[in-house]
């Protein structure tokens, strides 16, 4: 075992807790909280695709048929099961911390790891595909930097918050886990 691998081990051993990672659309909650996942050796579950695994439907659909208020109501509750359940990693969907309910939750009962990126990141990101509903009336750009003010006050409670920038989703993962150990 090297020294890194002794590390990792040291801190997923007192991990009790699920880790909750929150942050704006494209700041890759789950492509990071999978490799997380795998270094911490836990399992791995992203909200968005357990919404929509519940529903039997995709985000597009539950937004353009009941409409947003309806997906959050949907997500607090999907949300409530999996921290009830798992000591994992938890990827959310962008918006879902913003509310009340879902927000006292995770901070009452996860360790939240808000991740925090540059706008042309995230808009290059996010470019990639055209599943999120939000982005799909407007400039991306300017939506993403309104999002990211109004949510800002909300994810800023998040006790630990990571930046993640343009290299290996496991550099990422990595200052993760070093920010869990300072905190823990
Ligand atoms: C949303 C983010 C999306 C998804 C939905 C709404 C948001 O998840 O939950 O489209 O309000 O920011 P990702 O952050 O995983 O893209």
């Amino acid at each position: 075992m090297d020294d890194n691998s002794a590390f990792i081990g040291s801190v997923a051993q007192r991990i009790v807790r699920p880790v909750v990672l929150i942050g704006l659309m494209g700041t890759g909650k789950s492509s990071v909280g999978r490799k997380l996942a795998f270094m911490l050796d836990r399992e791995f579950i992203d909200s968005d695709d357990a919404i929509e695994e519940a529903a039997q439907q995709s985000i597009a659909e539950i937004f353009e048929t009941y409409g947003e208020a309806y997906f959050r109501d949907g997500e607090r509750r999907v949300i409530a099961r999996l921290l009830a359940g798992h000591t994992g990693v938890i990827a959310t969907g962008g918006g879902a911390f913003i509310n009340d309910d879902t927000r006292s939750l995770i901070l009452d009962q996860a360790i939240t790891v808000w991740i925090d990126c540059e706008i042309g990141i995230l808009v290059e990101r996010t470019g990639r595909k055209n599943t999120r509903p939000l982005l799909q009336n407007g400039d991306p750009h300017e939506i993403l930097s309104r999002l990211h003010a109004e949510r800002e006050p909300f994810y800023s409670q998040a006790p630990i918050r990571v930046e993640s920038r343009d290299g290996p989703h496991q550099d990422t993962a990595m200052l993760i886990i070093e920010a869990i150990d300072r905190w823990l």
